[in-house]
């Protein structure tokens, strides 16, 4: 039996699964065991299960000889350092596909809370500020038919694309490499420029990893490109936007609103965003659908029973 860390409970069966096969170690605060406690209990682990909050870097792993297999309890894995882990030998998996829907399902729950002011109204009503039903007020933009950019058309951006035409909306999308042609026929989906997508869409998704080129994609210039009175999603990595050219641009209208899941420095918000009544702002919960979240933790698991049994895993990255 070899040692499992587990950086925080795992929802549904994933961890009696793990137990059947190894000795398991779980971080008892749901919120993880944070980067001190990984480097304080990470030694004689030969598996680490980890989500999105977990820096996974070379302090951690140089304290961990014996480890054999990150395995990332998310799709996205820029909380881990992919070089230092090909450099060790140490498999990273992730738990992509399984989560698609749920995060396709939130950006547009996102997309149509910040078009229709789902949020401000709901905070209308609790308020007691409600005078009435009113013609004039709490006007938003209108979804069915509007021009869509999605900045990556992998699988979440074509579950969004999928959904956007229950909406008859336009797409437009923009990645580094074109998507084949029978997926942008069946989608309906035009690859522009990124140039192109923020003059053209009414509203922006952003579905794409955070790697070297997306990083701070979404800046103050990029903004400024944008159609006067668009819509800004990100259920991406907050890494994508610069927060405060956002709240600027909240501020000034530039943006009509936005929907925001992720953030840089989590659990911080930037307080510029805060204030924005605009700004429709989630706790990072894309993929928070029960069975979702449960898909994910039993991936996880089986990526560590699969290495550490010498099997190949279904989701290794790189
Ligand atoms: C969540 O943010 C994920 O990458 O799965």
């Amino acid at each position: 039996m070899a040692k499992v860390l587990v950086s925080a409970v795992l929802p549904g069966p994933a961890l009696d699964l793990l137990r059947l096969h190894h000795e398991v170690e779980v971080g008892e605060d749901p919120i993880g065991i944070g980067h001190e406690g990984l480097l304080a209990r990470v030694a004689s682990a030969a598996a680490l299960i980890t989500r999105v909050s977990d820096r996974v870097d070379e302090a951690v792993l140089d304290r961990a000889p014996a480890l054999q297999i990150v395995a990332n309890c998310a799709v996205g894995v820029d909380n881990i350092d992919l070089a230092a882990c090909r450099r060790r030998g140490i498999v990273v998996t992730n738990t992509p596909d399984v989560l698609t829907d749920a995060t396709a399902d939130f950006t547009f729950a996102l997309l149509l809370a910040a078009c229709r002011r789902v949020a401000e109204g709901d905070r209308l009503v609790r308020s007691g500020g409600w005078r009435g039903f009113s013609l004039t007020e709490m006007l938003g933009v209108r979804v069915s038919g509007a021009s869509l950019g999605i900045v990556g058309l992998g699988r979440i951006g074509r579950a969004v694309a999928e959904r956007a035409r229950g909406f008859s909306m336009r797409v437009r999308y923009t990645q580094r490499h074109r998507a084949d042609e029978a997926v942008e026929r069946s989608l309906a989906a035009e690859y522009v420029s990124l140039d192109a997508l923020l003059a053209e869409s009414e509203i922006v998704c952003l579905c794409c990893p955070l790697n070297a080129s997306t990083r701070g994609l979404i800046s103050r210039e990029r903004i400024a490109q944008m159609r006067p009175g668009a819509v800004l999603i990100n259920t991406a990595r907050g890494g994508c936007v610069d927060a405060l050219a956002v709240a600027e641009a909240l501020r000034t209208g530039q943006l009509f609103a936005a929907g925001l899941d992720a953030y840089s420095n989590e659990p911080a918000v930037n307080p510029e965003l805060v204030a924005c009544a605009n700004a429709v702002l989630t706790p990072h919960i894309g993929s928070a659908d029960r069975p979702t979240r449960e898909g994910m933790a039993s991936l996880a698991a089986e990526s560590v029973i699969d290495v550490l049994a010498g099997r190949a895993p279904r989701h290794p990255v790189g």
